[in-house]
């Protein structure tokens, strides 16, 4: 039996100022009890890291950033480097996530590069993938899925990908309460680690984490934990809430 340790993830997306993120993060550190069996990690906005990763530092939560720049330094106005953000405190980034992928130009390319310069600097990369609605309805799930996994993953060996961490977002799911069942889920969960398999080998594919992202709440994290190939969740509007978000970290409904 593959044990992966479930990973609930928290994107707190563009809210919170850097003393709204601190009393969040309190609360939060306050809620949840030191001996679950279950990964957590923040991604406050960048303004919040630093004050945000002082807090946390003796509790069992680790902390995460929405985006990175794959360049080391120079001059990039308005960019965060990897090497930044492991300074602030983090230990994850969130990389490729739709909104980026929507909103700012984000490709599988650039997406590859900067799983790169994650993996390079020891951050662990949440990967994000998942097909729009019109792609679901056209059937193309799958080939969008293998598209952007073959093209974000490119050139990198087994070695490269021993962290990383895959989150599966459908867009129709995102922000809108539409939640994939447990079986949809699973079924792609199922088709993106046999992908992984064949690009990266049996062991490493058994031991990557596979994350549901999309409407998840305290009413559905339950269900979704019981499939076989679901590892935890990223959670966007649920994890702004300490009250809530501690709820699904602890599968309460
Ligand atoms: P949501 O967002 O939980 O608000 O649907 C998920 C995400 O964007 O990661």
């Amino acid at each position: 039996m593959d044990h992966r340790k479930p990973l609930i993830a928290g994107n707190w997306k563009m809210f919170k100022t850097g003393p709204e993120a601190l009393e969040t993060a309190d609360r939060l550190v306050k809620l949840l009890s030191t001996t679950m069996d279950v990964d957590v990690m923040i991604a406050p906005p960048f303004t919040a890291l630093a004050l945000v990763s002082d807090l946390l530092k003796k509790t069992r939560i680790s902390l995460g950033a929405q985006n990175l720049f794959w360049e080391a330094e120079g001059a990039y106005t308005g960019e965060i480097s990897a090497s930044m953000l492991v300074s602030a405190g983090c230990r994850y980034v969130i990389v490729g996530h739709s909104e980026r992928r929507q909103y700012f130009g984000e490709t599988d390319e650039t997406v590859n590069q900067k799983i790169k310069a994650a993996v390079t600097n020891d951050l662990i990369p949440v990967m994000c993938v998942g097909e729009s609605e019109t792609e679901r309805e056209s059937k193309e799930t799958f080939s969008v899925l293998d598209r952007q996994v073959q093209k974000g993953l490119k050139g990198f060996s087994a070695d490269e990908m021993e962290t990383l961490v895959m989150a599966y977002e459908p867009v129709w799911a995102i922000g809108t309460g539409k939640t994939a069942t447990a079986d949809q889920a699973q079924e792609v969960h199922l088709f993106l680690r046999e992908m992984l398999e064949k690009k990266f080998g049996n062991n490493l594919a058994k031991s990557i984490r596979i994350l549901y992202g999309g409407s998840v709440k305290s009413d559905n994290i339950t269900e979704l934990m019981t499939m076989p190939d679901i590892d935890g969740a990223l959670i966007g509007g649920a994890s702004l809430e300490p009250e809530t978000f501690s709820k699904i970290v602890q599968f309460q409904k």
